[in-house]
C-alpha cells in the first residue's frame, strides 16, 4: 500500500478504550491511521467485520481504518504490518491494564506489557521508525509525595502492582533507547484518570465484567445494571473524606496524542520526554456522583465501605508543561465528562454487547 510517509500512524492497541477515542482526532487532523490489535479486551465484530470500535470510528469520521488482528507477542506478525506500510510515527497503547489483576498473574503482565514492547521497539527500529507516543500512566509517581504531581516527581518508589512496575520498567527501557540510539524521539504521556465517552455516545468505555474504575461504575448504577456503588473510604484527609483524583475527558485525552505526534514531527531535538495529561483540577468521589447523578437524573446509591488497598488520598498534575512543550491543555469539564460517560452508557446499556 502506498500511503504518504508523513501522515501514517500505527496505533498498537487502536481497538480499546484510549485508542479508539484517539482514532478521531487524529483523522480529522489529516492522518491516515492503521490499528493493529489483539482483541484481548475489545468487542469483536461479527466473521469478517472489524471490531466493534474500530466500525464505530469509521461511521463517525466517514473515513476508512486499516486494522490488522495481530498481536505484539508475534514479531513475525508486527514485522509484516510494517512492511506493508510507511508510518511516520507509533502510538503504543497496546497492554493489560487491570491493576488487581496484576497482582495475581505478574508474569503475564510483565509479558505482554514488557515483551510486547521490546517487540514493537526492536520491530521499529528494523524497519527505521524511531518515533513513538507512549501510553503510560500516573501510576509511575507511586504514592504522591506532594501535589500538584509535576514530572520532576521521583517515579518508581512504592509501586504495589504489576501493573505500575511494567509502565515504569517500558519507561526505563524508552529512556535506555533513547540514550542508546540519537535517531529516537519519544514522547511519554503519563495519563491521569481518563473518563467520558465520545459526545456522540457511540463510542465508550466498554469494560468487561465488573468494572474496576469509579466512572464506569457509577454509570452502571445509575442504568441500573448494579444495585450500588461501594465508596473505597471516607477518611482520607480530602475534602469529604473520599479519594481525590484529576479526571481527564477521553476526548481531551485522544487531542493530547494528536498534539503529540505533531510534536514529534517537527521537533528536531531527540530522546524521551515524560509529560502528564490531566486537568489538574482533583475531585472527590463523592463530587463525582453527585455530578452524574445532576446530568443524569438517577439516584446513584451507595454505601461506604473500607479503603481499597493501594489507594492515595490525592492525586492531581500539574498540567503546565504539556500545555508549554505540546500547546495542548483539557479543555472539557466534570460535567461533559459525566454527560458524555451518560450518553454512551443510555445508549449501550450493557456496551456494545448491547448490539448482539
Ligand atoms: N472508587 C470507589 N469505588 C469504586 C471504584 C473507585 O470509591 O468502585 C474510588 C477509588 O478509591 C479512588 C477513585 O474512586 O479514590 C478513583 O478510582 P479509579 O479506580 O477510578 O482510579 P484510580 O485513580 O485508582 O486508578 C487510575 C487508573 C489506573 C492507574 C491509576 C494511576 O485506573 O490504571 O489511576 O494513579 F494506575
Amino acid at each position: 500500500m502506498n500511503t504518504t510517509k508523513s501522515q501514517c500512524v500505527l496505533l498498537t492497541g487502536g481497538a480499546g478504550y484510549v485508542g479508539s477515542h484517539t482514532i478521531i482526532p487524529l483523522i480529522e487532523s489529516g492522518y491516515e491511521v492503521v490499528v493493529l490489535d489483539n482483541l484481548s479486551n475489545a468487542c469483536k465484530g461479527l466473521e469478517g467485520q472489524k471490531p466493534v470500535p474500530i466500525t464505530k470510528v469509521e461511521e463517525l469520521t466517514g473515513k476508512e481504518v486499516t486494522f490488522y488482528n495481530v498481536d505484539l507477542l508475534n514479531s513475525n506478525s508486527v514485522s509484516e504490518v510494517f512492511d506493508k506500510h510507511d508510518f511516520c510515527c507509533v502510538i503504543h497503547f497496546a497492554g493489560l491494564k487491570a491493576v488487581g489483576e496484576s497482582c495475581h498473574i505478574p508474569l503475564t503482565y510483565y509479558r505482554v506489557n514488557v515483551s510486547g514492547s521490546i517487540n514493537l521497539l526492536e520491530v521499529m527500529k528494523a524497519h527505521n521508525v524511531k518515533k513513538l507516543v507512549f501510553s503510560s500512566s500516573s501510576t509511575v509517581y507511586g504514592e504522591p509525595q506532594f501535589l500538584p504531581i509535576t514530572e520532576a516527581h521521583s517515579v518508581g518508589n512504592n509501586l504495589l502492582n504489576g501493573y505500575a512496575k511494567s509502565k515504569y520498567y517500558i519507561e526505563g527501557i524508552l529512556q535506555d533507547l533513547c540514550n542508546s540510539d540519537k535517531d529516537w524521539s519519544v514522547i511519554i504521556l503519563r495519563y491521569f484518570n481518563p473518563v467520558g465517552a465520545h459526545p456522540s455516545g457511540n463510542l465508550g468505555e466498554d469494560p468487561t465484567g465488573i468494572p474496576n474504575n469509579l466512572m464506569p461504575f457509577v454509570a452502571q448504577v445509575a442504568v441500573g445494571s448494579r444495585p450500588c456503588l461501594q465508596v473505597f473510604g471516607n477518611d482520607y484527609d480530602t475534602v469529604d473524606g473520599t479519594g481525590v483524583r484529576d479526571y481527564l475527558h477521553i476526548m481531551d485525552l485522544a487531542e493530547g496524542h494528536v498534539s503529540a505526534v505533531k510534536k514529534l514531527q517537527t521537533n528536531n531535538k531527540n530522546g524521551a520526554v515524560a509529560i502528564n495529561l490531566g486537568t489538574g483540577n482533583g475531585y472527590s468521589v463523592l463530587q463525582v456522583i453527585d455530578m452524574f447523578s445532576q446530568v443524569s437524573g438517577r439516584k446513584i446509591p451507595y454505601e461506604i465501605v473500607g479503603r481499597r488497598q493501594g489507594d492515595c488520598a490525592s492525586s492531581y498534575c500539574d498540567a503546565s508543561f504539556a500545555k508549554d512543550y505540546l500547546g495542548w491543555e483539557a479543555k472539557r469539564t466534570l460535567k461533559e465528562m459525566c454527560q458524555d460517560t451518560w450518553k454512551w452508557q443510555s445508549l449501550y446499556p450493557q456496551g456494545f454487547s448491547t448490539l448482539k
